[in-house]
C-alpha cells in the first residue's frame, strides 16, 4: 500500500474520506444541512491542509479553529461527531494506505479531535485510549 507522501495520494484520501462522509447519517447532515459545505470548494482547501501537515507545503492559509467554532455556533458538536469523524477517517486511512505519513496523519487527527473537543464543549475526547495513538511527530494540534 502507498503512503500519505505525495500530493495525489492525500488527494485521493481526502476524496475518499469526503465519500464515506457524505453517506454517513451521523455526519452528512452536519457538512450539508448545518454548515452547507460546498464540496467543489472544500475538498481543495482539505487537501492543502493536509499537504501542509504531512508535506509542509505552505498552500494552506486558513483558520481551522475559527472554521469549527462558526460551525459550533450554529449547531453544538456532540460527542457521537467526533466518534465518527474518527472512524471514518481510521477506516478511509487503513483501507488504503500504510507508513509514517499514514501514522502521523492518524495522531495528527487525534490530537486536534481532543483539542477541539475541549475547546467547543468543555470536555475530553476519550475515543481513543492514549496507549494505541502512534506516537507524537512534534506537530502540534491547529484547533
Ligand atoms: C467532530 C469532528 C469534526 C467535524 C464534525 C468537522 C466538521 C467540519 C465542517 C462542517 C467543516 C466545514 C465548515 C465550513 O466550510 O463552513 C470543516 C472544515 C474543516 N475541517 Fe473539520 N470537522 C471535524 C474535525 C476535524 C479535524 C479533526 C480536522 C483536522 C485534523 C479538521 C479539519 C478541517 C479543515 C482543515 C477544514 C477546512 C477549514 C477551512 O476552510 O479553512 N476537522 N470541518
Amino acid at each position: 500500500m502507498p503512503d500519505l507522501d505525495t500530493r495525489t495520494q492525500i488527494h485521493d484520501f481526502i476524496v475518499g474520506f469526503y465519500r464515506a462522509i457524505i453517506f454517513d447519517e451521523v455526519l452528512e447532515p452536519v457538512f450539508d444541512e448545518v454548515a452547507e459545505v460546498d464540496w467543489a470548494a472544500h475538498i481543495p482547501r482539505l487537501v492543502d491542509y493536509w499537504c501542509r501537515v504531512l508535506l509542509g507545503d505552505p498552500s494552506y492559509v486558513g483558520a481551522m479553529f475559527a472554521v469549527h467554532q462558526h460551525v459550533h455556533d450554529i449547531e453544538a458538536f456532540r460527542p457521537e461527531w467526533f466518534d465518527r469523524w474518527h472512524q471514518l477517517f481510521v477506516d478511509t486511512l487503513v483501507a488504503g494506505w500504510s507508513g509514517p505519513n499514514a501514522e502521523r496523519a492518524v495522531a495528527h487527527a487525534e490530537r486536534n479531535l481532543g483539542s477541539m473537543s475541549r475547546r467547543l464543549t468543555g470536555s475530553d475526547w476519550t475515543g481513543s485510549a492514549p496507549a494505541e495513538r502512534a506516537p507524537s511527530t512534534g506537530v502540534g494540534a491547529d484547533a
